[in-house]
């Protein structure tokens, strides 16, 4: 099946629009959790480009609607951003041109990634940008075409790679696969269709990096979403995940109060990877003593106070340093442990491909 009409189903639907907070694209997750890990990890690199040029021009390959113009604007001024974006989908391409008709620095073109870098596009970027598993969609033979012809175009810039993970707890009855057959199917309405998409192992990257140029230079490799997946919640690869995605989601929804018992998780092992199931294992523990100890913190128990995070959390919760609010367990707590699991997964991912996305931050000529 073509990857147009899955995700033109996944517009139809309504739900791959704006922020919508408990469902949909823009879900908590997606928001204060996914963009923002690729924003921390992004920064120090953009800043570089920013202290040296003083601004920034960016493409955004396999850009739907615009997506990283909103992750990107974050990091500094809109003006001193010039932003390119394409997608192979002209309807994608068309709303983006319709959402952002009055920002000048921005444009969108309809084109195609898979034989390289299209030509209307060959320019010196400071920031080749793909977000969300867009380089899944490529085999590696393609990546390294388009890896190359960025190499071969810039005097000096960096590259943001987005793949979906190997080893995600999501898939994880196709551990050791090299394609899965994805389906949108966490979006009502949607999902009808599957198309393949690449799963990738940091040695995949280093090959496929070492075979593009010589001139590209691996900066950091890392894991994204190691339980918050979108898979984690639908279980149609792993009949052992629970909608984990959607009490996260809670967590972050104002006014909404979440059942702590659904954040917690039970990890399966899978036989053959215990690496893998070790890493697993380990996460789940932290993942479950953070949220049991801030409910044991709500009811006044005197939890054993181990790791950074938690630590963090008991001194917010014992402060009561927040101004009078009836819900503060929804408005003030709970965001808060949102943060603090957020902060566990970016300090104890390995980059080893055990997540929803495997990040690889690259440069050339820095
Ligand atoms: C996972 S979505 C990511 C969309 C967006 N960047 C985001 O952050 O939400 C992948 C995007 O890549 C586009 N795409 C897939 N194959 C493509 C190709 N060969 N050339 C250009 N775009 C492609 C899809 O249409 C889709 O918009």
């Amino acid at each position: 099946m073509s990857v147009k009409k899955p995700y033109d189903e996944a517009i139809s639907s309504g739900y791959y629009k704006r922020r919508s907070g408990l469902i949909g694209k823009y879900d908590g997750v997606r928001t204060f959790w996914e963009d923002e890990i690729i924003r921390i990890f992004v920064r120090p690199y953009i800043e570089r480009i920013e202290r040296k040029k003083g601004r920034i021009k960016v493409l955004d390959i396999g850009c739907g609607y615009g997506d990283g113009y909103e992750l990107l604007v974050n990091l500094f001024d809109n003006d001193k951003m010039e932003y390119k974006g394409f997608d192979i989908n002209e309807n994608f391409v068309e709303e983006a041109r319709r959402i952002y008709k009055d920002k000048k620095n921005t444009s969108f073109e309809v084109a195609d990634f898979s034989s390289g870098l299209p030509s209307l596009l060959k320019e010196d970027y400071d920031l080749y940008f793909t977000s969300y598993g867009t380089l899944s969609h490529n085999d590696d033979e393609q990546n390294i075409l388009l890896l190359g012809d960025i190499a071969d175009c810039s005097d000096g810039c960096f590259v943001l790679c987005d793949w979906l993970g190997a080893y995600s707890y999501e898939w994880q009855s196709l551990w050791g696969e090299e394609w899965m057959d994805y389906r949108i199917s966490y979006l009502p309405g949607s999902g009808g269709g599957s198309f393949p998409l690449r799963l990738m192992t940091p040695e995949n990257i280093l090959k496929m990096v070492r075979e593009a140029s010589s001139r590209l230079k691996i900066e950091k490799i890392f894991d994204r979403s190691v339980f918050v997946g979108r898979h984690i919640d639908t279980a149609e690869y792993n009949r052992h995940c629970k909608p984990v995605r959607s009490a996260v989601n809670s967590l972050f929804e104002p006014g909404v109060r979440t059942n702590f018992e659904n954040l917690l998780i039970d990890y399966h092992p899978r036989e053959g990877f215990s690496e893998l199931n070790s890493f697993f294992e380990d996460f789940s523990a932290h993942w479950n003593s953070l949220v049991a100890c801030t409910m044991d913190l709500e009811e006044d128990c005197n939890a054993e106070i181990g790791f950074p995070e938690m630590k963090k959390l008991e001194k917010m919760v014992e402060s009561d340093m927040w101004m009078d609010n009836s819900n503060h367990r929804e408005n003030v707590i709970e965001p808060q442990l949102g943060y603090a699991l957020r902060n566990l997964e970016m300090r104890m991912q390995r980059g080893m491909g055990a997540a929803h996305g495997l990040l690889a931050i690259l440069s050339i000529g820095q």
